[in-house]
């Protein structure tokens, strides 16, 4: 029975809304990247390879090991085979669309060019599109422990690029560093046509405040995880009537909080909010998008009609055209009706 179930997941014809490009940086990578730029391996790497693994319990804990490792990211060819590693992973996993998050602002402060790590990704983008038919698009991350100015500068570069920068996020350390903050660079992403969304962190001090924020002053199209939304009925029905997305990531939030929010996921989807399943950093958490639905599905009574949903939910809430979307939902619908599970 449990095989079935899992054979059933991985031939889910899914879309990923929820992944960090820099998260997909694995320490095999990392090495090779390293050798090829002639520097030594930065030693939040190294330690990935001995019995302790990687050190961190928490989001503050996880970003001091983050940073330091994509310092192997020189040239445009080291994005581009970043994106490549990734896709070729998300392809096996029968991932057809995804929408990935890149932090611009970690390269240019230590000195990599704006245009270096667009191009890098992009080529990336374009090679995964011809060589195996997966689509996807990039999501531009501020680093929200950074300056509002360095954010708008940021925004301005991007500018050039909106054939391959879909939309805008926010993500790092949430701790002092409200979606308020940055309402005016959001502001003028959105004249821009860049469509929006956030990083509402779980667990952090002011999610619930911060996820209303969110919502209401900077009016965002999705918000990334989010789950503590659960803590406030009427924010719940908020964002279920405006029809806005939750990108969660159950392994991330068991690696960074004590708990993977299986049982929160699933009443919000219950609910009819449109919550999603995502890997957000696969190469720290040790899971792609399949390692995060096989949780949901061994850990809480999900049924196969559910797993479906979380499906439709994230083409729905994608960024594609619309004809595009609707031609991977007959895809889905396909699927779920040939294994009985609409
Ligand atoms: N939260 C905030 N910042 C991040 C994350 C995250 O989950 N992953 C990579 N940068
Ligand atoms: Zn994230």
């Amino acid at each position: 029975m449990a095989d079935d179930l899992e054979t059933f997941i991985k031939a889910l014809p899914k879309a990923e809304l929820h992944v960090h490009l820099e998260g997909c940086l694995t320490p095999q990578l990392a090495e090779t990247l390293a050798k090829r730029n002639g520097m030594p391996l930065p030693d939040s790497v190294k330690k990935a390879s001995t019995a302790e693994g990687f050190a961190f319990h928490d989001l503050t804990s996880f970003l001091a090991v983050y940073y330091p490792a994509m310092e192997v990211l020189q040239t445009a060819e080291d994005f581009a085979d970043l994106a490549m590693d990734y896709l070729t992973k998300a392809h096996e996993q029968n991932v057809r669309y995804v929408e990935l998050f890149f932090d611009p602002q970690a390269h240019t402060s230590r000195g990599v060019p704006f245009p270096t790590v667009v191009n890098g990704y992009r080529n990336g983008l374009l090679q995964a599109q011809r060589e195996l038919g997966i689509s996807a698009g990039l999501i531009m991350c501020f680093l929200r422990d950074m300056s509002v100015e360095f954010a708008m500068a940021t925004l301005m570069d991007a500018l050039p690029y909106k054939d391959v920068i879909i939309g805008v996020g926010l993500d790092s350390d949430e701790r002092g560093n409200p979606p308020r903050k940055f309402a005016k660079v959001f502001g003028r992403a959105r004249q821009e046509g860049f469509l929006l969304t956030m990083h509402c962190d779980i667990d952090q001090q002011d999610s619930v405040k911060h996820i209303r924020q969110a919502v209401h002053d900077i009016g965002v199209d999705r918000i990334d995880h989010g789950t503590n939304i659960v803590e406030d009925a009427e924010l719940v029905e908020l964002v279920r009537q405006k029809a806005i997305g939750l990108t969660c990531c159950p392994v991330s939030n068991s690696v960074v909080t004590s708990d993977f929010k299986g049982k929160e996921i699933l009443q919000l989807l219950r609910q009819g909010v449109r919550v999603t399943l995502n890997s957000d950093d696969p190469a720290y958490f040790r899971g792609y998008v399949n390692e995060n639905i096989f949780k949901v599905a061994w850990e809480t009574d999900v049924t196969r009609k559910e797993l479906v949903q979380f499906q439709r939910n994230a083409f729905a809430v994608s960024w594609l055209s619309s004809w595009r979307r609707d031609r991977y939902l007959e895809e889905l619908d396909v699927y779920a009706k040939e294994k009985g599970a609409c």
